[in-house]
């Protein structure tokens, strides 16, 4: 049966590819991308996504006015909130915008929501909402039960956004579902996030800085093995269920930039070590054993291929992310309506 879905912060990273997916796996299903392009948010991104089942909507989701009217005028099926502040360093510096997009602009979807009798609203969620784990403890995970202790604003504010969700359901029945997964590497990722950073720095023989000593370790996931995830939580996920998302692809970050450095063949040299991110979250690893027992989802894509495939992915779209590094990319205005 055929859907119509709101995909909000489509012109990001993960929403993006999301839409790629979906458009691939359901033809049919009519997508719409608000997004309100903030630096993260980028046009060109979008460009292959043109076709009659699909619009883009620019807009905040903290914009209470503008998301009623659109809910009232398409009458989704399902709304999935990509839609976010999601840089850790950056709610570092300026905490305030993370509050109100992630906080404030999930409240206004869930309003809309229950005003309108959408079916399914998903939180796309961060498996950094449970804070960190010890480097010595290689047998812990997290799994959907582990208290929620988070480090930084950024993950305070989607902690926080969670919370509401839940609290939501709990009150209202509105029919949701979260997931939180780990950290996702790809196509589209903006060149402030560790993996574009170092393939951007690297292939300019520029420095690669690395925070404090390189040890924290990520369990790193290939993006599309994520927008599988939320396409079958959203066809058979259980409401008012959370479903932590993660491949067992534990790495070290400074073997990520070693990695990275080989690839596009380059010297180690390049590494600097630069000053550590405060309250710098130590291991993230997520045990998947919820999804893949419930939904039987699992990741395709094991991190040695994936990276080599990202990297060429860079290597042969150098256009997209130069235009981001001159600044280019915010004077194209191509979807506006
Ligand atoms: P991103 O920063 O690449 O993209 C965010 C998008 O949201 C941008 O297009 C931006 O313009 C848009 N946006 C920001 N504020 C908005 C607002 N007020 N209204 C409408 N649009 C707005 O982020 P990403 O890495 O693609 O992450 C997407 C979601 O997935 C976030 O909710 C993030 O917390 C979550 N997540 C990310 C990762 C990861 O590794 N990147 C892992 C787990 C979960
Ligand atoms: O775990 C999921 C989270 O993953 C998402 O919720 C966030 O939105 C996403 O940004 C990501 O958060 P991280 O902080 O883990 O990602 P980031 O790419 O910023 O950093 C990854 C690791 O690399 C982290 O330990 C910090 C380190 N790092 C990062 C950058 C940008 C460096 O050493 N040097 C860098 O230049």
């Amino acid at each position: 049966m055929s859907k119509n879905i709101l995909v909000t912060g489509g012109a990001g990273f993960i929403g993006s590819n999301f839409i790629y997916y979906m458009q691939k796996k359901h033809p049919d299903y009519r997508l719409v991308c608000l997004d309100s392009l903030t630096y993260a948010g980028n046009l060109h991104t979008l460009e292959g996504a043109r076709c009659d089942n699909f619009r883009f909507v620019l807009g905040s989701i903290t914009d209470r006015e503008l998301v009623f009217s659109l809910f009232e005028e398409e009458k989704f099926d399902a709304v999935v909130n990509f839609a976010a502040e999601s840089h850790v360093d950056r709610s570092i510096e300026d905490p305030e915008v993370f509050l109100r997009t992630n906080i404030l602009g999930t409240q206004v979807l869930l309003d809309a929501t229950n005003k309108f009798g959408v079916p399914r609203y998903h939180q796309v969620s961060t498996d950094e909402v449970y804070g960190d784990l010890p480097l010595d403890r290689p047998d812990l995970f997290f799994t959907e039960d582990t208290p929620i202790h988070t480090s930084s604003p950024y993950s305070a504010s989607k902690a926080s956004a969670d919370l509401l969700v839940m609290a939501y359901h709990r009150t209202f029945k509105t029919p949701v579902t979260i997931s939180r997964c780990s950290n996702n590497y790809g196509p589209y990722q903006f060149p402030e996030k560790l993996i574009p950073v170092m393939i951007a720095n690297a292939l300019a023989d520029k420095k690669l800085p690395v925070y404090g000593e390189g040890l924290n370790v990520r369990d790193w996931l290939y993006v599309d093995d994520h927008c599988k995830a939320i396409d079958m939580i959203l066809e058979n996920g259980r409401i008012g269920e959370v479903y932590n998302i993660g491949g067992h692809n534990e790495k070290a970050n400074i073997d990520v930039v070693k990695t990275i450095i080989k690839a596009v063949g380059k010297d180690e040299s390049l590494i600097t070590y630069v000053t550590d991110r405060p309250g710098h979250d130590m291991r993230y690893a997520i045990d998947p054993e919820k999804i893949k027992n419930e939904l039987g989802w699992y990741p395709e894509t094991l991190f040695n291929e994936g990276i080599q495939k990202t990297i060429k992915w860079y290597l042969e779209n150098e256009d997209w992310w130069q235009n981001i590094l001159s600044g280019e990319y915010k004077n194209y205005r191509g979807f506006d309506e």
